[in-house]
């Protein structure tokens, strides 16, 4: 543990920081989210846009949060606050950190009832692997599982308990710790399945459906730049949080662009693998695309593969923990604030904050079927239904449109304009050394960030979604 003023918030070492961001970043959002929009928005064009997204927005802002975090060793709150005082500026920046601790608080309270849906996955697998495997009970059974309030409610209890319980552990005994072990384990079954795809009959019309480059839609580019931020855990203070374990004797530019390159290669990975599933099918066309892909088409299609049996639980088991991984880095930004401004000893702050946030997700968790109790109703269908919005789904809009471009625009123009270039070069080069890039950094900051940001922003007001 570091000594001095830090030594009660506890520290990262390098690999163990390294592997933590990593698994916050990698997570429901590479292996659930990227492989089913980039089918819905015809691959190749979307995943360039991505790629450039990732390259020219989200690199640059994952190197300014660390940096935050790791100059003032707080949290995100604390963090903005204590460098508006040492740059002698506008208090009011608090407030970014505050819209990620609000931030965090909404995100976790619905994607851990997904990340609920995966363990009931792995227990489903199993007893599919050691009973009897049945198409046709696959998409109904899914169906049912969400609109159980009681199970929804049960297994959205138990990841947050899950999430609580290694959060509760602390930064090195509970997160370095945990996601030391997860995060290698995930890579090679990553890599096990991406090898297991090469053999698939579908690999060839993957490749061709994720690197062919067609028209893309004006909507496809918004979601693309809106997913790169989620993916990244950037935007709600999630990398300031970290960063703020990270020792002065480490190298933000080296961490930040190793984070940055695991999640797109996971993500990669992630569509490799679901992309040959899908065309491996003899009507890849009849799955279509949709939220539920991970839960239907996925099992269909291990049970019909060689090995089937053994991979699918193994990859439950694997999306679990990438899941894991990532909600406990959401609860820390929340507990740190408690921790740090409000003097709340850590096991207190677990546990309120923890409970608060669970109780918020009941809503989102009995949203997707269970009940119309917490919907809005947005309209009819082609077929005269009445069509609803959930609570999942409105936080989950919330967030990706709101929370997170809003933080990182801010966040952007506070490091690029409010922060000294004295100050911005020094904490970059501070384990480090030279950082040659460090203007062009600050501009994309000052320029390209802002920019891209705000035309998502403005389409959304201009009334486009994009989650
Ligand atoms: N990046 C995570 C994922 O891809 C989600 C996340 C968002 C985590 C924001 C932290 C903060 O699943």
């Amino acid at each position: 543990m570091n000594q001095g003023d830090s030594s009660s918030r506890g520290s990262f070492g390098r690999l163990g920081f390294i592997l933590a961001a990593t698994g916050s970043a990698v997570g429901l959002g590479n292996l659930w989210k990227f492989p089913y929009m980039t089918y819905a928005n015809e691959g190749g064009s979307f995943v360039l846009v991505y790629l450039v997204s990732v390259a020219l927005i989200g690199g640059p802002i994952m190197l300014a949060e660390i940096l935050v975090g790791r100059r003032t060793q707080r949290n995100s709150v604390g963090a903005m606050q204590q460098l508006t005082v040492e740059a002698n500026k506008w208090k009011g920046w608090g407030l970014v950190g505050w819209l990620g601790v609000m931030g965090g608080f909404v995100i976790l309270s619905y994607y851990s009832v997904v990340a609920g849906w995966t363990v009931y996955y792995v227990g489903q697998c199993l007893s599919w692997s050691f009973g009897t495997f049945d198409p046709a009970a696959v998409g109904p059974g899914f169906g049912a599982f969400v609109s159980n309030g009681w199970m929804q409610i049960g297994f959205h209890a138990l990841f947050m308990s899950l999430t609580m319980g290694v959060v509760l552990g602390g930064v090195q005994d509970g997160i370095e710790r945990v996601t030391t072990i997860l995060m290698p384990l995930l890579g090679v079954l990553l890599v096990v399945l991406v090898i297991n795809s090469f053999f698939q009959p579908g690999f060839g019309k993957a490749m061709s459906f994720l690197f062919h480059v067609g028209p893309i839609r004006f909507d496809g580019l918004l979601e693309a730049v809106g997913q790169s931020f989620f993916s990244l855990s950037l935007g709600m203070g999630a990398m300031i949080t970290y960063g703020s374990y990270v020792s002065k004797r480490d190298s933000i530019p080296k961490a930040a662009g190793t984070v940055v390159l695991f999640d797109t290669l996971v993500g990669f990975m992630a569509c490799f693998i679901m992309m040959t599933i899908i065309y491996s099918a003899d009507d890849p066309d009849a799955f279509g695309a949709s939220a539920a892909i991970l839960f239907t088409t996925m099992p269909t299609m291990f049970y019909k593969m060689t090995g089937g049996s053994v991979l699918a639980p193994l990859f439950y088991f694997l999306v679990a923990a990438a899941a894991l991984s990532s909600t406990i880095s959401i609860l820390e930004v929340v507990v740190a604030y408690f921790i740090d401004n409000l003097g709340w000893a850590r096991r207190k702050a677990v546990l309120v904050v923890g409970s608060l946030i669970f109780l918020f997700g009941v809503p989102a968790a009995l949203s997707n079927g269970a009940t119309l109790m917490f919907s809005l109703p947005t309209g009819t269908d082609e077929a005269g239904n009445a069509t609803y919005m959930g609570f999942f789904d409105i936080m989950d809009y919330l967030a990706t449109n709101w929370i997170l471009p809003v933080g990182a625009f801010f966040l952007s123009i506070f490091v690029g304009w409010v922060l000294s270039d004295a100050l911005t070069r020094d904490e970059l080069e501070e384990g480090h050394g030279p950082f040659k890039l460090h203007t062009v950094w600050k501009w994309s900051l000052r320029i390209v960030c802002p920019l891209a940001i705000g035309a998502i922003i403005v389409a959304v007001l201009s009334g486009r979604t994009f989650n």
